[in-house]
């Protein structure tokens, strides 16, 4: 048994976030959601860090918007950005089904100009979930740094790219944006960040 087994073996089911992965199976979605105990990280990170809004880029299926959702606390919201209809409409059902879809807001679209647009409107959140196209993952640090209230946290998943971030002989575009992102968030003057090497890597910063 891996070590990643062996925890989620600790955690247990979640008949919630079985759901969303047989509900992306019937749509021949892809079987991308975050790994379970990341899963738990997140709920832990918002509920730790008394985040009230809460921004996710990337919705798929609404795995991560559930352990999202389940940090809020009374008056909390989560703002979650999503490229196709269809993904936001099943992380939409996703979340209702598990009793939490008055606490989440779809803006379907691409993130990059739904992010400017945040920025326009003056939006400002406490939390932060990384995991749309890779090779923005730069641009949406920057978009987070600016839209952040001060301490809140930013997390990005997929930091090792299976393995291809920290292969010398790697250099495609995802590639390359991935380690100016995971070098930003632990070098950049702005944030207090690390990288946690279990699963496909998460990334976690808090802005100063
Ligand atoms: C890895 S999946 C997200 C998984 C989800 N966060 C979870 O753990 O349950 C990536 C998602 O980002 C979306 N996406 C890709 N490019 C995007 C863009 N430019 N703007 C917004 N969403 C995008 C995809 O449609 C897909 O649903």
């Amino acid at each position: 048994m891996s070590t990643e087994q062996y925890v989620e073996r600790l955690l247990g089911r979640d008949a919630d976030l079985e759901r969303v992965h047989k509900t992306i199976r019937e749509h021949e979605m892809p079987e991308i959601s975050i790994a379970p105990g990341y899963g738990r990280l997140l709920t832990m990170l918002v509920r730790m860090s008394g985040a009230r809004n809460v921004l996710e880029i990337g919705a798929l299926g609404g795995y991560s918007g559930i352990c999202l959702a389940r940090g809020l606390s009374d008056g909390g919201r989560l703002t979650s950005l999503e490229l196709l209809q269809d993904y936001a409409d099943v992380a939409r059902g996703s979340l209702e089904a598990a009793g939490l879809g008055h606490l989440a807001e779809y803006i379907v679209g691409d993130a990059k100009a739904n992010l400017s647009l945040l920025e326009r409107e003056g939006r400002k959140f406490d939390f932060f979930f990384i995991d749309a196209d890779k090779e923005s993952y730069p641009l949406y640090l920057e978009y987070a740094i600016k839209l952040a209230n001060p301490g809140a946290v930013i997390t990005g998943d997929n930091a090792l790219l299976h393995g291809k971030t920290t292969d010398p002989e790697k250099s495609g575009p995802s590639v390359i944006a991935m380690r100016q992102f995971n070098e930003r968030m632990v070098t950049d003057k702005r944030l207090i960040g690390t990288l946690l090497p279990a699963y496909d890597g998460l990334a976690v910063a808090m802005v100063k």
